[in-house]
């Protein structure tokens, strides 16, 4: 249940920040219908809740972090555009309806894609100076950059293409998923931690449990592109065996793919148990996530 809260407070957030900061101008008013249309779009949010929680389970005000829930969610939508592109994936479907160059055509779709990069650390600098430190918010900023270019998700995108076809590189494999999937939820989970102001210490171990958690999650992904429908998973099924997609179902098949999964929830659990963290929404997810790959 607290993840539905997380998802309509976050819904809210986003389009009062699109709201606040699109350009109304006829002559470029299209980019922002293009960035608005794919980041509003019903999603799961785990992100956005990601970084929210972990400003609940300190016991700190959620509000504090929205405009870093928001960011990662932006960037996250960014992702997914240039994911879709036929020079990338090739997809016509995603979050349940046309891709966003199917609606807006190509070349908007690159730049919808860029401008949400730019707006998601431009959200950070001007929303997060009124209740957090300025070096903290260039420590977040500078996280932020990282996280959605070449050292980062980029990286990962990098690899995911270049291995398309290759014989399986399980080295590879891992780097891919880390970077294109379990950075943003890294930078999700401790730029919070650090906006609130936690110690090093627990940021590491905050790390350490985003990091497990978008493999496993990027695991969760490859398992149900090839046994879930188009309609159940909203974006185009089996498109992983067409584009010779190296994931871990290509490399270890199902059922191998679920106990690596089952292990990396089991790491997770021993992480929140040394945090002495109770938190109702993990729980929530990985109960989600467990649910949607055995049925
Ligand atoms: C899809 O992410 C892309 C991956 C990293 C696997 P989500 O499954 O979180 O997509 P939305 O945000 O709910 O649409
Ligand atoms: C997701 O990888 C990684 C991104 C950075 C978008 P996928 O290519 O598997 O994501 P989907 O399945 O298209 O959502
Ligand atoms: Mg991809
Ligand atoms: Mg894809
Ligand atoms: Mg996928």
């Amino acid at each position: 249940m607290k993840l539905i809260q997380y998802q309509n407070l976050t819904e809210k957030k986003l389009a009062e920040y699109f709201l606040k900061y699109e350009n109304k101008s006829s002559y470029s008013s299209i980019i922002w219908e293009s960035m608005k249309y794919t980041t509003l779009l019903k999603a799961k949010r785990l992100r956005a809740a990601m970084c929210l929680e972990v400003a609940s389970v300190f016991n700190k005000d959620i509000e504090n972090v929205f405009p870093i829930a928001a960011s990662a969610e932006i960037m996250h939508a960014y992702s997914l555009i240039h994911d879709d592109l036929p020079g990338m994936d090739n997809d016509d479907l995603r979050r349940g309806k046309p891709t966003n160059h199917k609606v807006f055509g190509e070349a908007i779709a690159i730049l919808a894609g860029d401008a949400l990069i730019s707006f998601g650390a431009q959200l950070l600098i001007d929303e997060c100076s009124y209740n957090i430190s300025k070096n903290t918010v260039l420590d977040i900023v500078r996280d932020y950059l990282v996280c959605a270019g070449a050292n980062g998700l980029i990286a990962g995108q990098t690899a995911d293409i270049s291995a398309e076809g290759e014989r399986t590189n399980v080295e590879k494999l891992n780097y891919i998923h880390k970077y294109k999937t379990a950075c943003l939820f890294e930078y999700s989970m401790t730029s919070s931690a650090k906006a609130i102001g936690l110690k090093d210490e627990i940021i590491g171990k905050l790390r350490e449990y985003a990091n497990n958690f978008g493999i496993l999650f990027q695991i969760y992904d490859d398992i149900i592109d090839c046994t879930k429908t188009t309609l159940e998973i909203g974006k185009t099924a089996g498109k992983d065996k067409l584009n010779n997609k190296m994931t871990y179902v290509s490399a270890y098949g199902i059922d191998e793919a679920k106990n690596i999964f089952y292990k990396l929830i089991k790491k997770n659990h021993g992480i929140l148990i040394e945090l002495n963290i109770k938190s109702d929404l993990f729980n929530e997810i990985e109960d989600m996530l467990i649910t949607r790959i055995n049925n």
